[in-house]
């Protein structure tokens, strides 16, 4: 293990009476499992009989095959795919260990083929090019728009005409920055049919943020539009694309070009900021192509995407996935997790400027030929019934969200919930972070009345598809665990030195061995791919997550054990929020850290020390806040300034973090040792202000 990791106290979270039965003995007496009253929830008999994976012992034997023979297992689901050339003659090969050379890993070497093709293409000519692809909710109830898999094929075949039209060529990047418009995938999966590489900014993200991307992964298009209503909140989302490229033009990159999307609904022409010799409205070019597009054949390890995400140091990291590997692993997961059938309606609630979005609304709802939704809106907005509405509008089957969600719409009550049918629901989902058991019981019992099993579904921007996650009907849940890891996942957990340990027991969340969606580098600095996943713990790939597994085998995810914090499933790293507060001018130093939140989680809380002579007042705490939504964005506004004269430091000047997270916790008689501080007075400071 390494220093900078926090330890791993008190971080179970296993619930006291959970299991008595071992799960290998669960798989061996599957009947008796059964019987057995504990925190143990079952899956229905009926749902049980038709899923895709209906017992503990088919997990098992499949489990089993992917990892004695995992280039069988892979290459017998990847001839499902249509391949312009095969993979030859290996299906994979991977190092993970520093020791023996550079991190490398490859799947379905040799292989020539292409996700869009895959996705749309290939669904049509298997007769589904009248099946509706997606089904599109704006932001006002009443406002939709479906599109078929045919319809939204033309579309991406015209974007993709436009973007090769421009210059865009295999391997070139386009930064997309759009609200949950259908043009947002629709940008997506133009972009792999030409084999370029789309990089997708949520467009919560300020324009400082947005800049800082562009300048690192130098895009020739961006792609936007020029307004959006979210709730009631109306955003002018080509201003900030505007004051990010001026500011990438003063750092030595200008972007030729800003397709801009006119989005109606939210904003007209005339009152869009325009630039003549760079904005084209998209309406005006792209449907005047063709609705035919060749497709460019790419090779397996040819880049798909980059999807920047928050580590523990300023910088965000430019996450690489790959093609083949990528659009195997996604697909296969989202079939298994959801107990995908061909009859199902399937929302994921998550916005495509994250990699749910891009994993579980575009690419493997899509790849399995799935109906998808899209929807614009908040999902509180224009009342906490809206989610409700939806799923009843659409039949929605499928249903795939946030813990955050949940924790929110049931402190808004059930009344909101119970006058919706909602009976078209099979499946839960639940990602972003751990779901406390109070939220799980929630959602299984009132939202899914006590009938559809919950998939939670533990995974990351790093590794593309779900790692741990129950397969609905396999076998019983227990809320609150992801219970256990995907077919080809060797989900290990590791002590401080990085040794494995067995059975019960909580410690760092590994990975041994590469998987078809795992992440293949950093964009632009494979050293830091290597030090910060591959170097803490040699020959594995570390997670950053705390996980305890309990006596039956259920994985119990904990938390970042790094200086990451996770706001309502989002992620930002303490050291971002600290250099957007240290910017503000009246700002000296900034220590972030999370604490416990009802609704959000994590709730982001800052101490901050003002340069000399400033006095602490409201109107800076509100200076200081907005400093970071300019920055970041609005989601990773700090719920708490703390005003601290003096931070606890040692002597060596290194800021004591874990002292700070229990004066924010309000943990004051667990301080621990505070005597190696260089100032320990600064203790009893903080703890005097932290009411102010
Ligand atoms: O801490 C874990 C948490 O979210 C982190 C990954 O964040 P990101 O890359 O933004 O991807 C979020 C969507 C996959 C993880 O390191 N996390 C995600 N899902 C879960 C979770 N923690 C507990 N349970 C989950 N189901």
């Amino acid at each position: 293990g390494s220093d900078h990791l926090r330890h791993v106290d008190s971080m179970t979270r296993v619930p006291s009476g959970a299991g008595k039965i071992s799960y290998l003995n669960a798989v061996v007496l599957g009947e008796a499992l059964a019987s057995e009253e504990n925190d143990l929830v079952f899956p229905n008999p009926e749902f049980s009989a038709q899923a895709l994976v209906s017992s503990p012992e088919q997990y098992a034997e499949m489990y089993k095959k992917s990892i004695e023979d995992p280039a069988g297992f892979w290459s017998e689901i990847a001839t499902q795919f249509y391949w312009k050339r095969k993979w030859d003659p290996e299906v994979f090969s991977e190092n993970l260990d520093v020791r023996k050379g550079n991190v490398k890993i490859e799947w379905f070497i040799g292989g020539v083929t292409n996700v869009c093709y895959n996705a749309l293409d290939r669904n049509i000519d298997v007769g589904n090019g009248d099946k509706v692809a997606i089904l599109w909710e704006g932001n006002e109830p009443g406002q939709d728009g479906k599109l078929t898999y045919r319809e939204l094929l033309e579309k991406v075949c015209q974007l993709s005409n436009y973007l090769k039209d421009v210059g865009v060529r295999k391997g070139d990047t386009v930064v997309i920055y759009l609200p949950m418009l259908m043009e947002l995938p629709i940008a997506m999966l133009a972009c792999a049919r030409i084999g370029a590489v789309h990089s997708v900014v949520f467009a919560g993200f300020s324009s400082e943020s947005l800049s800082q991307r562009i300048m690192d992964c130098k895009p020739k298009v961006v792609i936007t539009c020029n307004g959006v209503r979210r709730g009631s909140k109306a955003l002018a989302l080509k201003d900030i694309v505007d004051s990010a490229l001026v500011e990438c033009t003063k750092n030595g990159f200008s972007v030729g070009l800003c397709l801009t999307y006119e989005n109606q609904s939210a904003m007209s022409r005339e009152a869009t900021k325009w630039q003549d010799d760079r904005d084209v409205w998209w309406q005006d070019v792209v449907p005047k192509f063709p609705t035919k597009c060749e497709v460019e054949w790419v090779e397996s390890e040819d880049p798909l995407f980059l999807l920047y995400t928050s580590g523990s140091t300023g910088k965000p990291k430019g996450v690489l996935h790959t093609t083949a590997g990528y659009m195997v692993y996604t697909a296969t997961t989202f079939k298994y997790a959801f107990d995908y059938k061909p009859s199902d309606i399937y929302w994921c609630t998550a916005d495509c400027g994250w990699i749910t979005g891009h994993s579980y609304v575009t690419y493997g709802p899509l790849l399995n030929g799935a109906t998808i939704i899209v929807f614009e809106g908040a999902p509180n907005y224009p009342n906490p019934g809206r989610c409700w509405d939806i799923v009843d509008k659409y039949k929605v089957s499928l249903f795939y969200t946030a813990p955050t969600l949940v924790r929110s719409l049931m402190r808004d009550g059930d009344e909101y919930v119970t006058r919706y049918s909602r009976k078209s629901l099979r499946v839960l989902g639940s990602v972003g972070e751990p779901i406390n058991p109070s939220a799980w019981r929630w959602f299984f019992n009132v939202v899914g009345d006590a009938r559809c099993p919950i998939s939670d579904t533990w995974w990351q921007t790093e590794t593309g598809g779900f790692m741990i996650t129950p397969l609905p009907g396999a076998w019983p849940q227990k809320p609150g665990s992801a219970t256990f890891p995907f077919f080809g996942v060797q989900a290990v957990i590791v002590d401080e030195k990085g040794i494995e340990i067995e059975g019960e027991c909580s410690g760092y969340l590994c990975i041994k061995k590469s998987w078809p969606g795992a992440f293949r580098t950093l964009y632009g600095d494979h050293e830091r791919y290597e030090t910060t996943y591959f170097k803490p713990f040699l020959g594995y790939y570390f997670s950053g997550d705390g996980c305890s597994r309990d006596k039956d085998g259920y994985h119990w995810l904990t938390g970042r054990v790094d200086d990451v914090i996770n706001v309502s499933g989002h992620r930002i790293g303490t050291a971002e929020i600290e250099s957007a507060l240290v910017s503000h001018p009246q700002c000296a130093e900034a220590a972030v850290v999370g604490v416990e939140h009802e609704v959000k989680g994590q709730g982001i809380y800052a101490f901050v020390t003002l340069v000399d002579g400033v006095p602490y007042s409201e109107e800076l705490r509100k200076s200081l806040i907005l400093m970071v939504r300019n920055q970041i964005g609005a989601f990773a506004a700090p719920d708490k300034i703390h005003w601290a004269p003096g931070l606890p430091k040692t002597r060596s000047g290194k800021i004591m973090r874990r002292i700070l997270r229990k004066i924010a916790s309000r943990q004051l008689n667990e301080l621990g040792d505070t005597s190696t501080l260089a100032d320990p007075t600064v203790v009893d400071q903080l703890i005097a202000l932290a009411d102010t």
